[in-house]
Order: C-alpha cells, then structure tokens, then sequence
C-alpha cells in the first residue's frame, strides 16, 4: 500500500476486485482518487464501495460481451463525474495445448485481455485528446516478450497490449495525454488459481506482492512513463529472456509451463 499523492480525481479501474487491480484502486483510494469500479463480482465491488463510503461507483460488467464493453466505454466519456485515469488490468490466462484447447475460453481471453483494452484504451484516448490531458494505464506482462508454448494465446495477448500501447503512448505525447504500460513479473494474486496451474516452486525472490506492482504502476503512470518493469529480476528476465535464441528460448519456456501443470480450466 502506497500513500503517494496521486495526480488524478476520478479513475476508472477495471478488474479491482482481486489481485493488482485490488491493490491499485486501494491505492487510489487511499489518495483520495475516487473510483469507478469495473468486474463482474457485485458483491466483491460492493465490498470495496462500503469500505469508502461515497467514493467508489460500482460498475458490474462482463468485459468478455460486447455490449457491456460499450457500457463502460460510454462511461469513460462521459461528461458527469469524469474520469482523468482509465486502468485497463482486468485479465485471466490458462496453460495448456492450442490444439485442444477450448475455443470459446480462447476467444474470451482474447475478448478481455485484447479487445476490452484496446477498445476502452480508444474510449479513453479520444475523450482526453479533446480535453488536453488524461492517463491510461494498461496491464501486460513480461510474457509479452517470451514465446509460451502451452500459454500461447496467454502470450500473445500480452504482446498486442505492449505494441499497442507503446504505440499509442508516442502518439498521445503532444496531446498532454499519457498511456503507461505495466508489465509485471510473477505476482501473488487469485490469476494461477483462476488458471489452474501451480508455481509454488518457483523461488519467493521471483514473485512480486499485489502492492509492489500497484504502487510501480501508477508511479510511473503519474510520472508520464511509457513502460514500467516492475522489479529488478523482472527487468533481467525481460532482456535476457527475450534476447535469447529462438530455441533456447521456446525450450526453457516449454519446460517452465510444463511444469506448472497442463490442465486446462475455464479460467473464471
Ligand atoms: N499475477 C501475475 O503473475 C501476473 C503477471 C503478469 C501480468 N498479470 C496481469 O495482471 C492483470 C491482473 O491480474 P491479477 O494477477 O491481479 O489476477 P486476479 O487476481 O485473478 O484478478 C483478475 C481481475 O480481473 C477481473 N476480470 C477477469 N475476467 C473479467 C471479465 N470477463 N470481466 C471483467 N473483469 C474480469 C477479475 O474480476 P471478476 O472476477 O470480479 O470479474 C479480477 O478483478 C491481468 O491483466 C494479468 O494478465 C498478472
């Protein structure tokens, strides 16, 4: 938990009802940021919303469905109550076989991790142009850097909000607007329960707190950063890992997925 001062009034944070998100709107919380709430758990949302009273706006959406996409596009512009931060972290991830996986989970973790993103990221971009400033924050993960065989659409999510968002944050430069993209390492949150796979021997050094990321996240975001890395064995695993030969790379990537278990689940 951080007690940084927060340059912001209003954001709209989605998937804070567990995990980094969780951390994250505490955090705002805690700097006198209200929220606007984003998940599907009402009763997790409501939660949080009695915890500061007058300060949190639940928002219980989907953001696998379309039209709830909408819904909370729509609430990014508007006018009343306006946000001036939009936290795109909402997102799951499985590991298991492409082959046989599941398409209907596939395309969901697409629809969330992908299409929500990039869809309130547009929301968000547009509306703070026309006011002259603004931030996004988006959640990736270093996976976005690693082929991840058995986490293969996983993966590649991440490596879309990355592009994207380095991208997008050029753009947005001379328009006052930021857009900072967070990607965290191995952090304790409910994501490998929801995923069904176990990395309990993993070493403690190697996994991040909830906080820890939160608090990296919107230091950067406040400070205008582009990417944010947080931890220094995340940062050397980035570069190493993404530097290294493609074989070697595939192999050791393999091995650590196989390890953590190739049941495949719904991810919810
Ligand atoms: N944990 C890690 O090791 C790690 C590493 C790198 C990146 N990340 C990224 O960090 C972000 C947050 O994950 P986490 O680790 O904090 O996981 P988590 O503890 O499982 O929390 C995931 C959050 O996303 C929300 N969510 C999931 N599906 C949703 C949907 N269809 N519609 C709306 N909200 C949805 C959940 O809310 P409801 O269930 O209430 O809807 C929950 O609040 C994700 O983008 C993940 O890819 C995590």
């Amino acid at each position: 938990m951080s007690s940084s001062k927060r340059p912001w009034t209003r954001a709209l944070v989605t998937g804070p009802t567990a995990g980094i998100g969780a951390a994250i709107a505490e955090d705002l919380l805690l700097a006198e940021v209200d929220v606007v709430a984003v998940a599907r758990d009402e009763a997790r949302l409501q939660a949080l919303a009695d915890r500061f009273p007058g300060r949190v706006e639940v928002f219980v959406a989907d953001l696998a469905d379309a039209a709830a996409r909408a819904g909370v596009a729509e609430r990014i512009r508007a006018t009343e109550a306006p946000v001036d931060l939009v936290v795109n972290n909402a997102g799951f991830g499985f590991v298991g076989t492409f082959a046989t996986a599941d398409l209907d989970g596939e395309r969901a973790m697409v629809d969330v991790n992908v299409i929500a993103l990039m869809e309130l990221t547009h929301a968000a971009a547009g509306v703070f142009v026309e006011r002259g400033g603004g931030a996004i924050l988006n959640v990736s993960s270093v996976a976005a850097h690693l082929v991840s065989p058995l986490g293969a659409t996983y993966a590649a999510t991440k490596a879309f909000v990355t592009s994207l968002g380095e991208s997008v944050a050029t753009e947005l430069a001379p328009e006052g607007v930021t857009l900072t993209t967070v990607e965290p390492g191995l952090t304790r949150t409910e994501f490998h329960t929801r995923a069904s796979v176990d990395y309990s021997d993993v070493p403690a050094r190697l996994w991040s707190t909830a906080e820890q990321v939160a608090t990296a996240a919107l230091n950067g975001a406040a400070s205008g950063a582009v990417t944010v890395v947080p931890g220094a064995h995340n940062k050397l695993g980035r570069g190493v890992l993404g530097n290294l030969p493609g074989p070697i790379r595939r192999r050791l990537s393999l091995a650590a997925n196989r390890r953590s278990g190739e049941e495949r689940r719904d991810g919810r």
